[in-house]
């Protein structure tokens, strides 16, 4: 049920922070270890290579979840949208483990892989919000993303809880190797889910954001380089699914390489500037787009931020940004959607669940 909020997008934005902890909670002993089955761990363990594939959102997640597998763990992992993993298969590692995301764990594009998958004996892992769906059923482990039932067509709360749950399947790897970390991935969680909360307190703020860039736009470019890139993606097809506005993420360098030619005076450019490594080219980028008359729009991190920025996050752990980025650009697509009279819960020509190639 929505309770008091006017739409299902909106009460699912606002519950991240309890998800986040209900996430934690699911999947940490008292004594601060990770609760995990022990044959996901011993699947980590064995396989040389992660292949993950998923679908929209999921893939966002996913992508992100190959950075945090990586840079926490250890171990490689390639990601694949999985309407174009069989007719583009890449070569294969000697053990190969297969995570499937699927926040309804019925996508028919993710099937297809699954049995192909499994005919060649390779193991399987689901990720996903419903264990009985056949995603969950058909592959070896499943692990739940416990963020209860998302009901908009736009995926949000899913997404963020998908990118945990990778967090903590990383961070048991790293342990089972014997790999000291220098920080707890865990504990940023917690951070996480606070900084969460307070920019879920920032809604009126958001919305005249929305308001004052996307009213009467055509189009919306979002920029990003390293891990901001990955959310832009996320941000541009929340943009785009719910307020048709015709909206693509990029990498900050690539824009030279072409779209920049788009840019006409007036059109909103969102910049996400997050990773410090980053922060001074993708400013960089900002002034070329402005340059051409883009009205620039930056969303920057706490001790990373400048003068005239539109928005700052919380400061968090600089691998889990996109779970606390992706709050303003959810709530700057559901009021961009709103003004524009569009429905937020049911946008046109989208089903919750794909179960059609
Ligand atoms: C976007 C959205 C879709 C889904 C995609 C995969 O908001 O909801 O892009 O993410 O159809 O669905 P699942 O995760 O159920 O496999």
């Amino acid at each position: 049920e929505k309770g008091t909020y006017p739409h299902f997008m909106l009460k699912e934005i606002d519950e991240q922070p309890f998800v986040i902890r209900n996430i934690i909670q699911k999947y940490q002993n008292d004594d601060g270890t990770v609760r995990l089955d022990e044959n996901i761990r011993e699947a980590m363990k064995s396989s040389d290579r992660i292949y993950i594939i998923a679908a929209g959102t999921s893939y966002h997640a996913g992508l992100v979840g190959k950075q945090l597998i990586e840079k926490i763990a250890g171990r490689p992992v390639e990601v694949h949208i999985a309407s174009e993993f069989l007719y583009n298969m890449p070569l294969l590692s000697e053990n190969p483990l297969f995570i499937f995301i699927s926040q309804s764990g019925e996508t028919a594009d993710l099937r297809g892989v699954l049995v192909e998958v499994k005919e060649k004996g390779y193991k399987t892992l689901t990720v996903t919000n419903v264990p009985g769906s056949t995603l969950s059923r058909e592959a070896d482990f499943t692990l739940h993303t416990h963020a209860g039932p998302e009901i908009a067509v736009a995926s949000t709360k899913a997404y963020t809880a998908q990118m945990a749950v990778l967090t903590i399947l990383a961070v048991d790897t790293a342990n089972s190797k014997g790999t000291k970390l220098d920080f707890d991935p865990i504990q940023e969680l917690g951070i996480v889910a606070s900084a969460m909360e307070t920019l879920c307190d920032q809604k009126e703020k958001l919305e005249q954001i929305a308001r004052d860039y996307l009213s009467t736009t055509r189009n919306c470019f979002f920029i990003g380089r390293a891990a901001d890139y990955f959310v832009c993606l996320e941000g541009a097809l929340k943009l785009k699914e719910i307020s048709y506005i015709q909206a693509e993420g990029f990498a900050g360098g690539e824009l030279k390489h072409g779209t920049i030619a788009l840019i006409e005076d007036g059109t909103p450019v969102i910049a996400i500037a997050t990773q410090e490594h980053v922060n001074l080219s993708i400013r960089g980028n900002v002034k070329e787009v402005a340059a051409r008359g883009a009205n620039p729009c930056i969303v920057s991190m706490e001790g990373l931020e400048h003068d005239g920025d539109a928005f700052v996050i919380p400061k968090v752990h600089e691998y889990l940004t996109s779970l606390v980025t992706v709050i303003p650009l959810q709530l700057i697509s559901y009021y961009a959607a709103l003004h524009r009279d569009c429905d937020v819960d049911k946008p046109r020509n989208l089903a919750k669940s794909v179960t059609v190639e």
